[in-house]
Order: structure tokens, then sequence, then C-alpha cells
């Protein structure tokens, strides 16, 4: 019922394993697949290892999850060393890299594509500026990132995530998709801000964060929407996901893949198997026997 083709990955179900939360090691690949996970994707990598931030950098509440961690984790060349190869694991692995320079994400993807993920995810959405201005805010570099990312990575689809700070995400969507991107993965975190009225100070030490969970929803199921109408390739639509009538938005906006990374944090690593159970419910509900009944359909 939920099986899905992402860009000719069979998935045994839409969800995938959003970059950043819990994709660092084999074995928790090999964990979050084991419950229930359509896909996983591992935390960003570049060319270097890197620290992250100074703490806090995380702080969660009500429908609201603020962080800043900063890119933490280990470089490309250390974790092509613990996973060996990303092929033969038990779920489909996306890999997500960066660079700090549109050369450096090429030389990443290069990298990452020796170890075989059945995906690469291009994180465009980091902090790290090229020519004094962010990739994701600008189309021609938008574009050459995802054109030097293609030609490092062979036959592996490669997916330009991207970020909602924009004025007008469908034309950094369209430019990925001209350079030749197989996917859109929407979206990455909103930028925003909590302050602790007693310390009257932002809660995180970097001040400001990436707005995720619940709170992001509308703004995920919005610029879903928009790259539907603009592109042709899959959207692996990411943002808010905690329920299966969730991912059942994100489908009807036109999403083919439904990312879900905060919805562990309110319920649990067993969210993948349950937001599917909710979907199954809903489908047999409503009578849809399959996701492409439903793809889309808010636009019609
Ligand atoms: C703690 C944390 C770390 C993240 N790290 C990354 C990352 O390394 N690369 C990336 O592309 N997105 C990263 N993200 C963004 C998520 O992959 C996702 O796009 C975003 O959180 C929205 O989905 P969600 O509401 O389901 O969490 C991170 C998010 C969180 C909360």
């Amino acid at each position: 019922m939920l099986q899905t083709n992402l860009c000719n990955i069979r998935l045994k179900n839409p969800t995938i394993l959003a970059s950043g939360i819990l994709g660092v090691t084999r074995e928790s690949v090999e964990r979050i697949g084991k419950n229930g996970a359509g896909a996983v994707t591992l935390k960003s990598l570049c060319h270097e290892e890197r620290p992250g931030n100074r703490n806090p950098t995380m702080f969660g509440y009500d429908s609201v999850f603020l962080n800043a961690v900063g890119l933490p984790g280990q470089g490309i060349d250390s974790a092509m060393k613990d996973f060996g190869r990303l092929d033969n694991l038990s779920v489909p692995v996306i890999g997500s890299i960066y660079g700090y320079n549109v050369n450096q994400f090429g030389e990443v993807a290069a990298k990452m594509a020796s170890l075989k993920p059945a995906m690469i995810e291009v994180d465009i959405s980091c902090p790290h500026l090229d020519y004094g201005k962010p990739y994701h805010a600008d189309p021609e570099l938008t574009a050459k990132v995802t054109s030097i990312v293609k030609k490092n990575s062979g036959k592996i689809p490669v997916s330009i995530k991207l970020s909602p700070n924009v004025h007008d995400i469908k034309e950094i969507a369209h430019a990925a998709e001209k350079a030749g991107a197989d996917a859109i993965t929407a979206i990455n975190t909103a930028t925003g801000m909590v302050i602790d009225i007693d310390a009257r100070r932002p809660v995180l030490a970097n001040k400001t964060g990436g707005v995720s969970g619940p709170a992001l929803k509308p703004i995920a199921v919005r610029c879903v929407y928009e790259i539907y109408e603009t592109v042709k390739i899959p959207i692996i639509g990411t943002g808010g996901v905690t329920y299966g009538k969730d991912a059942i938005e994100m489908v009807m906006a036109g999403a083919t893949g439904i990312g879900i990374g905060t919805g562990i944090f309110y319920r649990g690593i067993g969210v993948f198997k349950k937001v599917c159970d909710e979907m199954e419910q809903w489908m047999k509900k409503n009578k849809v026997k399959s996701l492409d009944e439903i793809r889309g359909c808010a636009h019609e």
C-alpha cells in the first residue's frame, strides 16, 4: 500500500529519516531501518571534522524545536572508513553532503559516491558562504553546486535540499532541476529565535537557530506545494511530519518521499512505523489504494 518509487529506489514506505538526526553510524542506520523507516539519510558531511557550536544548541517546547548544532560531525574521510560502503545495509541510505565552496561540494560528492549510497542529498542550506551569498538563496550558486555534484556522482541520483529562508523557493527549485537535479528535498529548518524572559537572553548560545517540528509543517507544506507546481522531479517533503495525517498532507501537496526528523523527539524512534500505520488507516477509511492516487491532489 505504501511502497514508493523514489528516483528508481524502491522504498517499502515513503518515510525517510531526515539528515542530522541519528544517522551517524552503521548501527544507528540499521536501527532506524528496523524501526520502520523506508530510507535513512546520514548526517551532513563535509571535507573536515567539525566540533559544532557552543552549548546550549537545542531547545524544545510545545510544537517548536529550535537547534543551532552547527553541523558537528566527522569529516567525509573518517566516515568513509567507518561506513566502508552504504549499499550493503538493510535499508536504502541517502548520503548527505556539503562544502564551504563549490569545488568542495564536488570533492565531497565524489568521495560520498564511492560509498555507493542509494542517493546523494546536497545540503545547500548550511550556514557557510560562497562569494558572500548563501547557496540556498541564489539560483546561480544552486545551479553551480548541482552541476558539480551531478558530474561527480556518476549514476547516483542527487537531491538538492532547499531552505525556506528565501523570497522565492520556486526559482531555486527550478535552477536545481535545470542543472540536473534528480529530486528536491524540501525543507531544511526555518531561522528563528526563542528568548528566555527570566534570563532576558536568547535561549541558544548562537542566539538564532533553525525551527523544526510541528511549527514548521505549514511552511514545509507550502514549499512542497509551490515546488510541485514548478518542477517535474520528485520531492522529499520534510518539516514537522509527526503523525500519519501530516504525511498524507505532504503527499497531497505533491511529495513522494516523507522526511521525518524531529518527529523522533515527540514520538520516539518508533515514529516511522506509527506514521505508516496511521497513513494506512486513513487510506483504508478513505478507500485510497495507493499514494499515487492522492499525490498532488490538493492542486486540482
Ligand atoms: C538537531 C538537528 C540537526 C540537523 N542537522 C541537519 C544536517 O546535518 N543536514 C541537513 O541537511 N539538515 C539537518 N537538519 C534539518 C532536518 O534534516 C530537517 O530538514 C528539519 O529538521 C525539518 O524536519 P523535521 O521537522 O521533521 O525535523 C537538522 C535538524 C535538527 C533538528
